[in-house]
């Protein structure tokens, strides 16, 4: 099948129900998309299909096929995905980064939709975990780009 990634297309055999992460990661090398628990809980498998956050651990892979993922390493391409990504760096909010991945394409896929969200937007949309506990740096980041500060 023929999937459409970070604007390129890909050729990939694949079963129809493998998971988007394997794909990712196994196939197509693009590892920083990361497989945390594999039940659609943790959030580090986070992409974006068509600008909505999905879980790639739990997402068949047929059905991408036709859409538009975006996945981290793209992500700076995105001119909502850049300026999150300078927040992160701005209020130092990685701590060993495994998770961050994934929260920073859950900011962007808020961002992109809701520029100016609301604290309870906010924690609405950003309940990926992260086992460094680095909850309070991630929602200073997205509460100065919420309030338009320069990251
Ligand atoms: S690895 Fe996909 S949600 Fe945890
Ligand atoms: S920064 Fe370590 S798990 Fe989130």
């Amino acid at each position: 099948m023929e999937l459409r990634i970070n604007g390129a297309a890909y050729q990939v055999e694949a079963q129809a129900d493998t998971p988007l992460l394997w794909v990712l990661r196994d196939d197509l090398g693009l590892t920083g998309t990361k497989y945390g628990c594999g039940l659609a809980q943790c959030g580090a498998c986070s992409v974006l299909v068509d600008g909505v956050v999905v879980r790639a651990c739990v997402t068949p892979v047929a059905g991408v096929e036709g859409r538009e993922v975006s996945t981290i390493e793209a992500i700076e391409d995105d001119p909502v995905g850049k300026k999150v990504v300078a927040a992160w760096v701005e209020h130092q909010v990685a701590q060993c980064g495994y998770c961050q991945s994934g929260q920073v394409m859950a900011a962007t896929a808020l961002l992109k939709h809701t520029p100016n969200p609301s604290n309870e937007q906010i924690d609405a949309a950003m309940v990926n975990l992260c086992r460094c506990g680095t909850y309070n740096a991630i929602h200073a980041a997205m509460h100065a780009l919420a309030q338009g500060e320069k990251a």
